[in-house]
């Protein structure tokens, strides 16, 4: 007779509050389903929509979070990305950020501002000379862009469910 194994959930992994996205009411949450548990393995990422607004929802080595499916940088879809612990890597320029702080872990190959506003220029192979920035407005453009924080939704594991928090229109 084999003995049952109480499963346990996943915890929400805790965001720094000021990054708590628009529109969220904080003392009343309207939580919805958007995921089962079973399609969120550990390691996965994965990319839900409602109306216009596409939700990350990752499962981090710190446990299940939710933002927005849009790079800090340049608003790629960081579903298609990478996930190692709690830091997932952007498949457009290969910034990477940490989903336990919303904080830029690497800056974009494209360079541009830090959400201090400190610029960092192109990246280059090491080895090779450092790249310039071209002229022109396009060049321009790309290095007044600013890498921001990411923002969250609140996040619970009920039952194999994954709720979270979204916008009340
Ligand atoms: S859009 Fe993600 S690093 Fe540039």
């Amino acid at each position: 007779m084999s003995a049952r194994i109480a499963r346990v959930d996943p915890r929400p992994l805790p965001f720094p509050p000021e990054l708590l996205a628009p529109g969220i009411d904080r003392a009343a949450p309207a939580f919805e389903q958007l995921l089962d548990l079973q399609d969120l393995p550990p390691g996965a990422l994965r990319r839900v929509s409602r109306g216009d607004l596409d939700v990350l929802l990752a499962h981090t080595t710190d446990g299940v979070v939710a933002t927005d499916d849009r790079c800090p940088h340049m608003s790629a879809p960081l579903s298609i990305g990478e996930l190692d612990g709690c830091v997932v890597t952007c498949p457009l320029h290969m910034g990477s950020f940490s989903l336990c702080t919303g904080d830029p872990v690497q800056m974009p190959t494209t360079g541009g501002l830090d959400p201090d506003g400190v610029y960092h220029p192109t990246w280059s192979p090491s080895g090779s000379d450092p790249k310039t920035d071209p002229p022109g407005t396009k060049a321009e453009a790309r290095r007044l862009t600013r890498v921001r924080r990411l923002r969250f939704y609140p996040v619970r594991v009920v039952e194999g469910r994954i709720d979270v928090a979204l916008p009340q229109r």
